[in-house]
């Protein structure tokens, strides 16, 4: 029997028990099995109404995290592809984003953290414990707006493109961010931060980044902009502010097949995010659009789920070990996430 079939088979054997969510940048063969298909933020909100007693999430880790981090006791929540992690999540370790934000508040200032949901459950726990908060890239300029009115500076992370791109479409002065040192990133804050960094700053900026959307350059647009001035641009947020500001529009997985399927016919589109999503709408309007890669980028961890590691996460439900977190970090992970679910409903 193929894989296809086997999976096929246990969702009518499951019927609503069973629940597959897939992220837009995991491939063909997988989203045709799943249930739901959506950018982080809806994948996030659709959680706490399933019914299902098992959910499978296709796509990353910290995405089926926040599903565990959601969920209710009853329910279990399964990964296909548990080595799928995010390295831009991996640039975040919660003990250093503590002690930086320990450090930063020696300044006298009330520090607000507020984490993209591209981070671990163990970082989202921190940000709930200090009043903090998550975005996405599709309410990102909402939730940094949020966490603004709550305290003198906001520490956002940990992606620095999202925060920059963010900071300009709320017109926050260059003046007022911060982009704390990179070494950060693998090193004890203590040697590279220090109070002194919060002074005339709104916005502190950990250093991270998407490895993946970081590789769309300006001089690709720019040769695109002199031979087809006709074309638009469309580029998902974790590209870096050049290329950000350069483009026509800028948004979430979900902003970018809506932005397409609005184009008009017979419109020429460059997409500078995940190959898996553009190759998608190039054949989704195939002799109506052209849609074209800005460059072909492949998150190689979104590619770990395949149909087969699929079917045979469905195969072992009722045995294979649920994705879950401490109870410790579950209680204000959650609340960092409500806070989000709350302001953005
Ligand atoms: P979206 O929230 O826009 O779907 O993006 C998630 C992601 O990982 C982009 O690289
Ligand atoms: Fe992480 Fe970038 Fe892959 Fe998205 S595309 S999951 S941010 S590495």
């Amino acid at each position: 029997m193929s894989d296809a079939a086997r999976i096929e088979g246990i969702k009518s054997e499951r019927g609503d028990r069973l629940a597959i969510l897939g992220h837009h940048y995991q491939s063909d063969e997988v989203l045709a099995h799943t249930d739901i298909t959506g950018d982080s933020l809806e994948l996030a909100r659709r959680i706490e109404g399933l019914e299902a007693e098992h959910i499978v999430f296709c796509g990353v880790w910290f995405m089926a995290e926040t599903a565990a981090i959601l969920r209710r006791p009853e329910q279990r929540i399964h990964i296909p592809a548990p080595d799928a992690s995010c390295p831009m999540a991996d640039m975040a370790v919660s003990r250093s984003v503590e002690k930086a934000l320990e450090i930063l508040s020696r300044s006298g200032k009330k520090i607000i953290p507020l984490t993209y949901v591209n981070s671990s459950a163990g970082v989202k726990a921190v940000v709930g414990r200090w009043e903090g908060s998550v975005c996405t890239s599709a309410n990102a300029k909402r939730m940094l707006e949020w966490a603004m009115e709550r305290g003198d500076a906001v520490l956002f992370l940990p992606d620095r493109h999202l925060a920059v791109n963010t900071a300009d479409a709320l017109g926050i002065p260059e003046e007022q961010r911060h982009i704390l040192n990179e070494s950060v990133i693998e090193e004890d804050p203590s040697l590279y931060v220090s109070p002194d960094e919060v002074e005339g700053k709104k916005l502190l900026i950990w250093p991270g980044c998407c490895p993946i959307h970081e590789e769309f350059t300006l001089d690709t647009m720019l040769e695109i902009r002199d031979r087809e001035p006709e074309a638009k641009i469309v580029v998902h947020p974790e590209c870096t502010p050049d290329v950000t500001r350069e483009a026509d529009a800028d948004g979430s997985t979900s902003f970018i097949i809506k932005y397409v399927a609005e184009a008009p016919a017979g419109s020429t589109i460059y997409v500078a995010t995940e190959a898996n999503l553009v190759e998608r709408l190039a054949e989704r309007h195939k002799g109506e659009k052209i849609i074209r890669p800005l460059t072909v980028q492949r998150c190689e961890d979104m590619g770990k789920t395949t149909e087969a590691r699929l079917a045979a996460k469905l195969s072992e439900l009722d045995t294979a070990e649920p994705v879950d977190v401490a109870e410790e970090v579950r209680e204000p992970a959650r609340k960092a996430l409500e806070r989000m679910l709350k302001a953005c409903a």
